[in-house]
């Protein structure tokens, strides 16, 4: 039955020389039978899992973490056993997809989960316990042999109630090589941004700062039409990548609040923000709620873009991340300049910032609590204008001591 298992190896991510040319916030995956390379996979991943709990249904996001690690249940397949990949992380989560290959094309036939609700540190609070299951069996992942299967937009793939959600792809089965091919299959999502027109940027791609960025409104509308997202930023990324003549090139482009749309989803305790510039760009939030503390973080930002010099479209995905942290209800303020580093090629620029992803009531932001630089900001006026106060009057009390004494002396004469 499982005669390939003895030879199926575990490779973990830190072992592999690939690994170190990956990206922060991307897992790499490899199942290898003895010396042959079947399996590779390059990928961000993260699951809106819903659960009980005593009193009612939450939802929590738990990442792919870069700690995953290649189960030994993954297999090359055989004569008719398919190919399968298996990651494995924290206590006894996977996630598993099987492969089948026919027609010259590779797809992935199914794809699993396995949560385990026992680990109160993901599931705090669940009204059971163990090991739950979900499963798919409808995925549009398909790639011609020979060729990798590229999707850096973020895609959605509903496995039996779970929300799954895959970024920043580059994935290859029934490989005839040791690294991935480089020819690519690239999804549709893909083919809309890179086939739709550059942005129409009056201004060639200098290498220079574009200043700051124009201020703009974004929201997402609920399923019942009420705005239960707000944001009010000016957006600038930060990117370093590789051009078509092979130099690093590092480009910081200004979003153009004008051409832009916003969209995304909301439910009680995740909410989605994606800001689409001319079919080009997409740059996704994820916001997550803690309903124990009632607080809400930016935990995943993913961005696909496509510039003008660019020999291929540039993605970078993150969702572990810990930004943009307030309480549900309030709205977490910026208007200092700060940086959202989200691996070391993307970072995101915010200015002005103003964001509230939970609570929003009558399509108006909350309270606002502000940023610690902007505190920090603030402090610095304060600061020097009690200084010059204190210098003020230091030379007052002397002209004054020197007054009384030079009027003394005058006495005595
Ligand atoms: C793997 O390759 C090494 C040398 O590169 C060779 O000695 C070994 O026999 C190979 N193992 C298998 C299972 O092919
Ligand atoms: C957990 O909660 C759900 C919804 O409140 C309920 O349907 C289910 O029976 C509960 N399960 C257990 C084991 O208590
Ligand atoms: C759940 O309900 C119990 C009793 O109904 C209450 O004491 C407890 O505070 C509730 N927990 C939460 C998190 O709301
Ligand atoms: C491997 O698969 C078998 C059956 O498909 C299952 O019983 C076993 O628990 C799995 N092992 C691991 C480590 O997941
Ligand atoms: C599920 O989590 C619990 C608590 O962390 C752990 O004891 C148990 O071994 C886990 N189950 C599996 C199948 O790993
Ligand atoms: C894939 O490449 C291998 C090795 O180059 C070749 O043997 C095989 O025929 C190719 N398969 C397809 C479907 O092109
Ligand atoms: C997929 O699963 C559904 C039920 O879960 C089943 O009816 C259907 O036949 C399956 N399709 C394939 C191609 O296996
Ligand atoms: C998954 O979540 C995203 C964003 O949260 C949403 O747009 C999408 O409709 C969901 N998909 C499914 C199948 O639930
Ligand atoms: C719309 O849904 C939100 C939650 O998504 C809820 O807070 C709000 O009260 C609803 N508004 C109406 C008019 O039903
Ligand atoms: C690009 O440059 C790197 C080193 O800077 C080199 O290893 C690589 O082969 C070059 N690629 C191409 C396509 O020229
Ligand atoms: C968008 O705004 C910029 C300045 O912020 C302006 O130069 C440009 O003309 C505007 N474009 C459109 C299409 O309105
Ligand atoms: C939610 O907040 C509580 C209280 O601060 C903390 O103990 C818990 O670990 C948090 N849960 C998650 C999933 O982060």
């Amino acid at each position: 039955m499982n005669r390939h298992l003895p030879w199926v190896s575990v490779v973990v991510c830190v072992l592999t020389l690939g690994c170190l040319a990956t990206t922060q916030g991307q897992v790499t995956l490899v199942v290898t039978d003895g010396n042959i390379t079947c399996i590779k996979a390059e990928l961000s991943a993260s699951f809106l899992i819903t659960y009980d709990t005593a009193n009612r249904t939450t939802s929590v996001r738990v990442p792919l973490p870069q700690t995953a690690t290649v189960g030994g249940n993954s297999s090359c397949g055989g004569a008719s056993a398919p190919q399968q990949l298996v990651a494995e992380f924290g206590v006894g989560h996977s996630i598993d997809l099987t492969f089948s290959s026919s027609k010259g094309q590779y797809r992935v036939d199914d794809i699993k989960l396995h949560y385990n609700l026992s680990d109160s540190s993901v599931f705090p609070g669940a009204n059971r316990t163990g090991v739950v299951t979900v499963e798919t069996n409808s995925t549009d992942i398909v790639a011609q042999v020979n060729t990798t299967y590229r999707c850096f937009s973020v895609s959605f793939v509903s496995v039996g109630g779970v929300n799954v959600t895959f970024s920043d792809v580059k994935m290859e089965a029934y490989m005839a090589g040791d690294d991935l091919s480089p020819k690519e299959t690239v999804c549709k999502a893909d083919q809309s941004t890179t086939t739709a027109p550059p942005p129409t940027t009056t201004t060639a791609p200098a290498p220079t700062p574009p200043g700051i960025p124009a201020l703009g409104d974004y929201f997402v509308n609920s399923s019942n039409g009420t705005k239960c997202l707000l944001a009010r930023m000016a957006l600038q990324l930060n990117i370093s990548h590789v051009s078509s003549l092979n130099q690093t090139i590092q480009e910081v482009v200004n979003l153009q609040p004008n051409q832009t749309t916003s969209s995304g989803s909301c439910d009680p305790n995740n909410a989605v923000l994606v800001i689409s510039q001319g079919g080009a760009t997409n740059l996704s939030f994820f916001f997550t709620l803690n309903s124990t503390s009632n607080r809400y973080h930016l935990n995943g930002l993913s961005l696909v873009a496509t510039l003008p010099d660019m020999a291929a479209p540039f993605s970078a995905s993150n969702m572990s991340l810990n930004y943009l942290s307030s309480s549900k209800g309030q709205s977490f303020m910026c208007s200092s300049e700060q940086t959202l580093t989200v691996n070391q090629n993307f970072s995101l620029n915010t200015f002005q910032l103003q964001i509230q992803p939970f609570g929003v009531t009558a399509g108006t932001f909350g309270q606002a609590v502000e940023c610690r630089l902007d505190q920090e900001n603030m402090l610095i006026p304060i600061v020097v204008g009690a200084a010059l106060a204190g210098l003020v009057l230091i030379v007052l009390v002397a002209y004054l001591i020197g007054r009384k004494r030079s009027h003394a002396g005058y006495q005595t004469i």
